[in-house]
């Protein structure tokens, strides 16, 4: 199976390095494009795969083509490339209507993937028009569910998912910064600090498939303790409602495209 990229940037390197660290069947051979920067070969380099001249020449030789752009860019690169075989496109904000419009003569599916692929345990919301060959969906799903959990839903569905998985890795990220700076603060050598949040984040996501965050939260803060303290100081701060205002945020900047 050979799968090709238009753009090499951020996504499609996550993607790429998921599907170089599986061993034996299921691993895809990667094509990779750019848009004159190097970042094709630089990643070709990296994981294995084959930079190629052009995003015309990345189409013929692929069974899926992962069209991995900034959504501004796509009306260009319809015009100059043959039909794909089959087209997956991550494009944030971009509904099916308009990538079936630009590529009428190719199956299209709409995939949201997160950074988390790029260790194989990403989430990846798929969305595909009514009428898709069932084989098709199955071979995308079957590439797909190797990088991470799949997840199939209605296309207008896409960008509340995008909200609450797409953006996500982020958030956990500057809630990480903030507990590991705190860590360090107080004297914890900088590579404890950070295995403890990382372990606690994982562990804590495990938790959360056994019991519901209130259980969890319950369960960690017991009435006048520390934990309640910081729950507290959090509240003050915004807590909980400043992850629904980020998703919230996210949401109103697709919307507005
Ligand atoms: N980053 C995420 O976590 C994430 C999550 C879900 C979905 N997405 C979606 O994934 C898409 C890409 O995001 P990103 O963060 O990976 O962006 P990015 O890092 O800016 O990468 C964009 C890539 O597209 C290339 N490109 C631009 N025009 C091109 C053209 N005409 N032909 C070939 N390649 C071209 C760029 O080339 P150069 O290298 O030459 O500039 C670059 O390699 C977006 O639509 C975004 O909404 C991203």
């Amino acid at each position: 199976m050979i799968v090709g990229f238009i753009g090499s940037g951020n996504m499609a390197a996550a993607m790429a390095r998921g599907w170089s660290r599986l061993e034996g069947n299921g691993t895809p051979q990667l094509l990779f494009t750019d848009s004159g920067s190097g970042r094709a070969t630089a990643l070709a380099d990296e994981v294995g795969g084959g930079a190629v001249e052009t995003n015309s020449d990345l189409v013929e030789q692929s069974d899926f083509v992962i069209l991995a752009t900034k959504p501004g860019v796509i009306g260009e690169i319809a015009q100059a490339v043959p039909a794909p075989k089959a087209l997956l496109s991550l494009l944030g904000g971009t509904p099916l209507e308009r990538v079936t419009s630009l590529f009428p003569d190719s199956p299209v599916l709409r995939l949201m993937p997160n950074l988390a692929v790029e260790v194989n345990r990403g989430v990846i919301c798929i969305a595909r028009p009514a009428g898709t060959d069932q084989a098709l969906a199955d071979d995308a799903s079957s590439l797909l569910g190797s990088l991470g959990t799949v997840i199939e839903l209605d296309d207008q569905l896409m960008n509340a998912a995008t909200a609450v998985m797409g953006c996500t890795p982020a958030y956990f990220a500057e809630v990480a910064d903030a507990l590991i700076h705190t860590g360090i603060e107080e004297g914890l050598e900088p590579a404890d600090s950070l295995a403890m949040v990382s372990e606690t984040l994982a562990g804590s996501a495990e938790l959360l498939r056994e019991r519901t965050p209130f259980e969890i939260r319950v369960a960690v803060a017991s009435p006048g303790g520390s934990t309640e303290a910081g729950l507290e100081a959090l509240d003050e701060a915004g807590g909980g409602q400043a992850f629904r205002q980020a998703a919230q945020a996210s949401l109103k900047r697709m919307r507005e495209g």
